[in-house]
C-alpha cells in the first residue's frame, strides 16, 4: 500500500506540467498531498492538473507563471498560499536549455540569459518567496522542505551545453547555501539526474540517445534513465527517512558521473 505520508500537506512543482514535473506531481498526489503546478506552458499546465486530479483525486491548482520573473514569482507565491494554507514541499525543478553545441565563449547574450534566468535565477527566486512562508508554518519537525534540481551537467561540467552546465552548477552552491540559511527547520536538498526522456529531448528516445552519442556518454548500469528513477528519489526526499539530509545534491544517472573512469572503457551499449 501507498503510504499517504503528505496528507494534508500541500507540494508546489515548477515545471510541473511536463517530464520529471509531472511525474512527481502524480506521486505526491497519490500520496496524499494536494498540489500547485507552475509553468509556462499554459494548454499543457492545464492538461496535466486536471489528468492529476481527475485520477488521484487530491486538489491541483495550476498557475501560470514564468519563473524567472520576480513580479510573477511573487503573485504566484501568493495564490499558491492561499489556495493551498501550506506548501510543505517545493520541488523547484523548472529548467531550459538554450545553447546547445556552442563554444562558452561562443554564446549569444540571450542564450546565457535565457538559461541563466530559468534555470539558477528561477530556483533562487522560487525559494525565496515560498520559504517566507514555508518557514512559518507550524509543521514538526520540518516546517517544509526544498528540493532543487541540478544536473549531471552540474556535477561534471559539459562543453555541450556550457551555460545550461554553469547553471546546474550553480544550483549545487544554492542548495547549499539555502540550507544553512533554513536549517534547522527546513532541509535543502538537490538531484542531479543523468540522462531521461523527458520534454527537453522532445520526449523522444532517439534524439537522447544521439545526445548521449555526441557527448561519447556510457551508462555504467547499461540502460537509459527514466522518469520513474527520478520519482523514486524524489519521494524518499519528500518522506520523513530523509529528515536528517540537508544540503546535498544526490545523483541519479545510472553511474555516469561517478565511476571516475574514461567512458570509452566501459563495456556498455548506451
Ligand atoms: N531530462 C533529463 O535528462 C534531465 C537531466 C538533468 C536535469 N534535468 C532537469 O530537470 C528539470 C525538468 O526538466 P524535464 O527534463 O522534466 O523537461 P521538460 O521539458 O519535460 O519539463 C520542463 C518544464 O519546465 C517548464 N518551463 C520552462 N521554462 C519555464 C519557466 N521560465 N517558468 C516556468 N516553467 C518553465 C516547461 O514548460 C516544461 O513543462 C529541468 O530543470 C532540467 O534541466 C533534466
Amino acid at each position: 500500500m501507498t503510504e499517504k505520508f503528505l496528507e494534508g500537506k500541500g507540494c508546489l512543482i515548477t515545471g510541473g506540467a511536463s517530464g520529471f514535473g509531472r511525474g512527481v506531481a502524480y506521486a505526491f498526489a497519490e500520496r496524499g498531498a494536494d498540489l500547485v503546478l507552475v509553468d509556462i506552458n499554459e494548454e499543457l499546465l492545464n492538461e496535466t492538473s486536471k489528468n492529476v486530479e481527475k485520477e488521484t483525486k487530491q486538489k491541483v491548482i495550476p498557475i501560470l507563471c514564468d519563473v524567472s520573473e520576480a513580479k510573477q514569482v511573487k503573485k504566484m507565491t501568493e495564490q499558491a498560499f492561499s489556495e493551498l494554507d501550506n506548501i510543505y514541499v517545493l520541488f523547484n525543478n523548472a529548467g531550459t536549455e538554450a545553447a546547445y553545441g556552442v563554444d562558452v565563449l561562443k554564446v549569444g547574450e540571450k542564450a546565457w540569459d535565457l538559461t541563466m534566468n530559468v534555470n539558477l535565477k528561477g530556483q533562487w527566486l522560487t525559494d525565496k518567496f515560498v520559504s517566507r512562508k514555508m518557514n512559518r508554518q507550524k509543521f514538526e519537525p520540518l516546517r517544509g522542505k526544498i528540493i532543487h534540481t541540478s544536473s549531471i551537467a552540474g556535477t561534471v561540467v559539459d562543453p555541450l551545453i556550457p551555460v545550461y552546465s554553469i547553471s546546474k552548477i550553480g544550483i549545487i552552491a544554492l542548495t547549499q547555501l539555502v540550507a544553512k540559511s533554513l536549517a534547522p527547520y527546513i532541509t535543502s536538498n538537490a538531484i542531479a539526474p543523468g540522462f531521461h526522456v523527458t520534454g527537453v529531448y522532445g520526449n523522444r528516445e532517439d534524439i537522447m540517445i544521439q545526445t548521449m552519442k555526441d557527448g561519447n556518454v556510457k551508462t555504467p548500469l547499461n540502460r537509459i534513465g527514466t522518469i520513474e528513477d527520478v520519482v523514486d528519489l524524489m519521494v524518499f526526499l519528500a518522506s520523513p527517512r530523509s529528515n536528517f539530509i540537508t544540503g546535498h545534491t544526490f545523483p541519479i544517472d545510472g553511474g555516469i558521473a561517478e565511476v571516475g573512469v574514461a567512458p570509452n572503457t566501459l563495456k556498455s551499449d548506451i
